[in-house]
């Protein structure tokens, strides 16, 4: 989604700028933008529809020492250099992430302002402006002023052509990060635009605000009061950020797994010993035992990946119910919280902003929030009462690969946690554990055995514009999962189904512009979820089987998967549809990484 980055200091502005920005270009965006001024306020503005490479085609070499930049995602009009950030009114010059919600109201009383975006950020530009006629108004004030008239979500930073070398940077509810360093401070929505420049940064709070100067911070809240702000260390692995040899991020992404999930389990599964370790959890034994509700709020994948755990977590406990939520729903809509619930939010990011405003709704109602967080300091990370962060490394591919597996691992380590405490036998303990130990291998097996087939596969289905993905119980998920990961990166129209439901109505659309895959486990559901595949088969479907059944199984294609796991299996399937989506969209031509319409991170709801 739409990214910030700002810098004043000594050194020239506009390449920190276009540093920054291309480091943000994975979140996905549509337009782009930069403003710089001198030391004797004269700005230099440059917009441009598209890419990082386009605004960097249109501007001119300025030596200016001060500026900020802006990748957006269309929210309020349509991807044009005229709804592009930075949106100036007068003086002041906005780039702002996230949705002002009463625009509409503001801009109606905006009557001397002549509009030349759609946006909603034009209008807090005005806003802004309106407040700052007066040539003893400072623009930290005009700024503060017009933030309390806004509602909604924002990330903001501002600067004017009276005040080079002043931004002021403002965050509620879209994330915002101020990078210290001698001499100079910038400013940036993802700690990712800060590397090189400095690992020390202050994370704003929502209603804070930064007034930032050459190597100074300060710091106030909406009523103008001084608020103290913390230094913190951030960490980004810059060989995450690489592309590693691979040609997108989203294959070096699938192919990081094995690596990425050790992250997740190391120091926490320890085999030996028969042992699971958690720090973070911050709860006690005693407290994890009394839990009989579980609640998993999440968006997109990292849902099926709350959805995938909570059929093992209600396999592994007896007294425990999970309902796992799609954050966008659960958000307004009524619910009951039963006595003895916690709530865990799985989040790559750490700032989706529907997974966010439910956290804030449980903790209003006094529920234990823990989270599965992927992106260290970010908004849930910080928010949740404990949890476990994934380490998967950044994940710069907006289809998310890795961060799924590592999610659903650290859920199992949950649910493994609390069923510990619950009495949960030795002998299921250390099956589990076993399994978890293996699986960064059985996953490199698999990933080096069916890399071709996938390939394969792709070359021969990519003309398709349809498919079913099906699965039963641990594959159920798998298939939701797959076929997103289909939609997102081929912009087929895939459904996922449970393999049962299909002949409730789906069925009826099996005909020669559909494929299917089907997810078949060698478990005790064998034998029904092969009866599905055989129903769709006799309709004329055409099927490509992934399985670690070594029954002859007679459709279109058979993916094996050879593998000594029995509770884990559907990981490894996973990992097939991951590599099978991967070539789909190479093979339709798709721009692999940044699929149209999408964000990485999706911070407005
Ligand atoms: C799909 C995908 C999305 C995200 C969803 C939640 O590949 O990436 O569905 O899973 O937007 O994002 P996070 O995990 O950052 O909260």
């Amino acid at each position: 989604m739409c990214g910030i980055v700002g810098y004043v200091g000594d050194r020239e502005a506009q390449d920190i700028l276009l540093g920054g920005l291309r480091r943000l270009e994975y979140r996905g965006y549509d337009s782009a933008g930069i403003v710089t001024v001198d030391v004797e306020g004269e700005p230099s503005l440059f917009r441009a529809k598209g890419k990082v490479a386009e605004l960097e085609k249109a501007m001119k070499d300025k030596p200016d020492r001060v500026g900020i930049g802006h990748t957006r995602w269309a929210t309020h009009g349509e991807p044009s250099e005229v709804n592009a950030h930075p949106q100036r009114v007068g003086d002041v010059y906005v780039v702002h992430n996230g949705i002002i919600e009463n625009y509409k109201e503001l801009k109606s009383e905006l009557k001397a302002y002549d509009f030349k975006s759609q946006t909603d950020t034009e209008v807090l530009a005005a806003l802004i402006d309106s407040l700052y006629q007066r040539s003893d108004v400072k623009l930290e004030n005009a700024v503060v002023q017009a933030l309390k008239l806004v509602r909604g979500a924002y990330g903001i930073a501002v600067i004017s052509t009276r005040e080079p070398g002043t931004i002021v940077a403002a965050r509620m509810g879209s994330p915002l990060i101020v990078g210290v360093a001698d001499d100079e401070t910038l400013i940036a929505s993802d700690a990712s635009a800060l590397v090189g420049h400095t690992d020390k940064a202050i994370y704003l709070n929502d209603g804070e605000v930064a007034v930032c100067t050459a190597g100074d911070v300060r710091m106030l809240d909406l009523a103008s009061q001084p608020v103290s702000a913390k230094v913190e260390t951030i960490e980004i692995d810059l060989q995450s950020m690489q592309k590693g040899g691979f040609d997108h991020y989203l294959m070096k992404e699938i192919f990081d797994q094995p690596d990425s999930l050790r992250a997740t389990l190391n120091g926490r599964v320890i085999k030996d010993q028969d042992l699971l370790r958690l720090g973070g959890l911050n709860m006690s034994d005693d407290e994890l035992r009394k839990v009989k509700n579980v609640f998993i709020v999440a968006c997109g994948t990292a849902s099926y990946a709350g959805l995938l755990a909570s059929y093992y977590i209600e396999r592994f406990t007896d007294d425990v119910t999970v309902r796992v939520e799609v954050a966008s729903e659960l958000r307004y809509r009524s619910f009951n919280v039963p006595e003895n619930s916690i709530a865990i939010f799985v989040s790559q990011s750490g700032e989706t902003a529907d997974t966010l405003a439910c956290l804030k709704e449980m903790k209003r109602r006094g529920v234990r929030c823990l989270g599965v967080v992927n992106a260290v300091g970010s908004s849930i990370a910080r928010e949740v009462d404990g949890g476990v962060y994934v380490h998967a490394g950044a994940e710069v591919s907006v289809a998310s690969t890795k961060a799924f597996t590592s999610q659903v691992a650290a859920l199992l380590l949950i649910g493994l946690v609390m069923a510990q405490t619950k009495g949960l036998d030795q002998k299921t303990l250390r099956e589990y554990i076993a399994e978890l130990d293996v699986l960064p291998d059985e996953i490199a097996k698999t990933l080096e055995a069916k890399n071709d087939e996938a390939k394969a596969l792709a070359e021969k289905y990519n003309h398709y514009d349809h498919a079913f993905y099906i699965g039963r119980d641990t594959t159920f998920p798998v298939a939701l999962e797959g076929a997103l990961k289909l939609k997102e990166t081929s912009y087929v129209h895939v459904e996922g189904q449970p393999a049962g439901e299909l002949k409730h109505g789906s069925i009826a659309l099996i005909d020669d512009r559909f494929f299917m895959v089907a997810f078949v486990d060698d478990n005790w559901l064998v034998e029904k979820s092969l009866s599905n595949v055989i129903e769709v088969q006799a309709r004329g479907g055409h099927i490509i089987t992934v399985t670690n059944s070594d029954r002859p199984i007679d459709t279109e294609a058979v993916i094996t998967v050879d593998t000594s796991l029995k509770l884990l299996t559907p990981l490894l399937f996973n990992v097939v549809s991951q590599l099978f989506a991967y070539y789909m969209a190479v093979a339709r031509g798709n721009d692999v990484d940044q699929p149209r319409n999408l964000a990485k991170s999706v911070t407005v709801e």
